[in-house]
């Protein structure tokens, strides 16, 4: 068992953990012909079924009172009123205001900060519309057919994964694509392919400082002022920046500097004007649809009891597996292949936002923080990594996410993954215990949570990524971990800044000697060829 049981609050939850830790799932279900409902959740369109967990309602109760005597509803409430919760950094956590209604009024130092986050949303949507209806042209006068977002980490994977997922909303006459890696593999197809008369460019930074990104941006005004000299640039570039100077310095007009602030961290930037291909992909009337579906969540979360809020029972759920079962690993499987990217994003919120070895006092920590996160889209997955699911030595937690209803005609592959979806969660949970040949054994009672949505729209996507966010932010209090800084970043960032030049020199001999040598090894073989 972890070390979390040995602190005050969750002491109480070992006497649970002592009775179910043996207990067998379907035992459990015929113990208790109330389990499903009772362990059902429905909110702002997300139906979870946590009765394929590995624990009861009793047992879901102590963790809420734990969590409730570690201060979770206060810290839920320091959020939405703008305390600075990001203590390291002295900072606001208000991605909930980015998707909050215009009236409500939410304070960093004492002022509003709705009239800006309008404002801004307003200026984006102008853009949006220009670009969509062609209004905005190009040096050479035509209108703009492709836009290419250049960021990297939450300044790309919450657009990317969402624009992906909302394929069926696609409207307009723009193709969004999507630059993130350093690797000139990535960019350079892209260039290859399309015309720079009628491309924009998104640079998409908050610091404004990313390697990655100023490169790509680099190269991309380069490839731009090529093609229609450097007066084009103010035309084929738009900048997505918390550090507005730094995008004045590139050369980007103001009228095409969009900004939002350092109460928003990159990881849950999506629904600020970082959101913009995804505006730009299915128009601004959608945009503003997945705000609402994320707002309906922060309005269950912000209010819901804890012990029927969903974000706060996914949480506490993780907690159970990570401490009590000391689970390594948690994976995310929607059945949806426009959610093939959720795992990546969802990577990034969890592990960049929980991978912490100290907490807010900056101690370490006496106990596991984040698991590893992971996963891939059913049922592709099923022929790749389930058979270490049902028969493996090391069983996962695992979230199924499916939508009722899918956007095409295909009726009868639609009943088959829905099919599929739900005999893996049964497979898992009953195994087939009956038969002779261990080989053909599967132990089951190996748990999962089922997440439904009608269909998989603006809405109730806001809804599950917000849930997912919130999920991230009940950990971390529980851990008494600071969730939105990302220090850890910063070491390999420094000496990639010092790698660089050795590399150039071929002389690596202020590194360490694996690395040196590494160099020397790179400077021969560039020698030889
Ligand atoms: O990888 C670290 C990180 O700072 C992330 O937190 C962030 O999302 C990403 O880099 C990109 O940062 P920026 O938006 O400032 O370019």
């Amino acid at each position: 068992m972890g070390a979390i049981h040995q602190t005050a609050p969750w002491r109480h939850v070992v006497e649970h953990f002592d009775r179910l830790c043996d207990a067998d799932l379907i035992d459990l279900f015929q113990s208790d012909g109330d389990r499903v409902p009772g362990l059902s959740v429905k909110a702002a369109g997300v139906h979870a079924d946590f009765s394929k967990n590995r624990i009861d309602r009793a047992a879901l109760d102590a963790l809420c009172d734990a969590a409730e005597a570690h201060g979770l509803a206060d810290a839920r409430r320091a959020m939405f009123e703008g305390a600075p919760i990001n203590a390291t950094e002295g900072r606001s956590v208000l991605h909930v205001a980015l998707r909050a209604d215009g009236y409500r009024r939410i304070e960093v130092d004492g002022e509003d900060v709705m009239p800006a986050v309008q404002a801004e949303r307003e200026k984006m949507a102008g853009l949006v519309s220009a670009l969509r209806d062609g209004t905005w042209t190009g040096f050479s006068g035509q209108p703009i057919r492709d836009v290419v977002n250049i960021g990297i980490g939450g300044s790309d994977l919450g657009p990317r994964m969402v624009t992906a997922a909302l394929a069926p909303f696609h409207s307009g006459p723009l193709s969004v694509h999507f630059v993130a890696n350093l690797d000139g593999a990535d960019l350079a197809p892209k260039l290859a392919r399309l015309d720079p008369a009628t491309t924009v460019f998104i640079v998409a930074s908050k610091s404004f400082t990313t390697m990655e990104t100023l490169t790509n941006a680099n190269t991309a005004r380069r490839w731009i002022a090529e093609a229609g000299g450097e007066g084009a640039v103010s035309r084929h570039f738009i900048a997505l920046s918390a550090n507005p100077s730094a995008t004045g310095e590139f050369g980007i007009d103001e009228a095409n500097r969009l900004t939002f602030w350092d109460w928003v961290g990159g990881r849950f930037s999506l629904w600020s004007v970082i959101g913009m291909p995804i505006a730009l992909a299915v128009g601004n009337e959608h945009f503003d649809a997945l705000l609402a579906g994320a707002r309906a969540m922060d309005e269950h979360f912000e209010t819901a009891p804890l012990a029927e809020n969903l974000p706060v029972l996914m949480a506490l759920l993780g907690i159970w597996y990570r401490h009590f079962f000391e689970r390594p690993t948690h994976a995310v499987l929607p059945y949806d292949e426009r959610l093939e990217l959720l795992p990546n994003y969802l990577q990034q919120a969890e592990m960049e936002s929980n991978g912490k070895g100290v907490d807010m006092d900056g101690e370490a920590v006496s106990m596991d923080t984040a698991s590893v996160l992971w996963g891939g889209v059913g049922t592709n997955a099923q022929h790749a990594f389930f058979q270490m699911l049902h028969q493996g030595t090391h069983w996962v937690p695992a979230d199924f996410i499916a939508a009722i209803n899918p956007h095409h005609d295909l009726a009868e592959h639609h009943e088959g993954l829905l099919a599929n979806c739900l005999a893996q969660t049964a497979a898992l949970m009953i195994g087939d215990r009956e038969v002779d040949d261990p080989h053909r054994f599967f132990p089951g009672n190996r748990p999962s949570t089922t997440f439904l949505v009608d269909a998989l729209t603006p809405a109730t996507l806001g809804a599950l990524i917000a849930a997912y966010e919130h999920k991230i932010f009940c950990m971390g209090q529980a851990w008494g971990i600071n969730s939105f800084d990302q220090f850890g970043v910063q070491l390999g960032k420094t000496l990639a800044k010092r790698v660089q030049p050795a590399l150039r020199a071929g002389n690596g001999s202020e590194l360490d000697p694996s690395t040196a040598e590494l160099i020397t090894a790179i400077a021969r073989r560039r020698r030889e060829h």
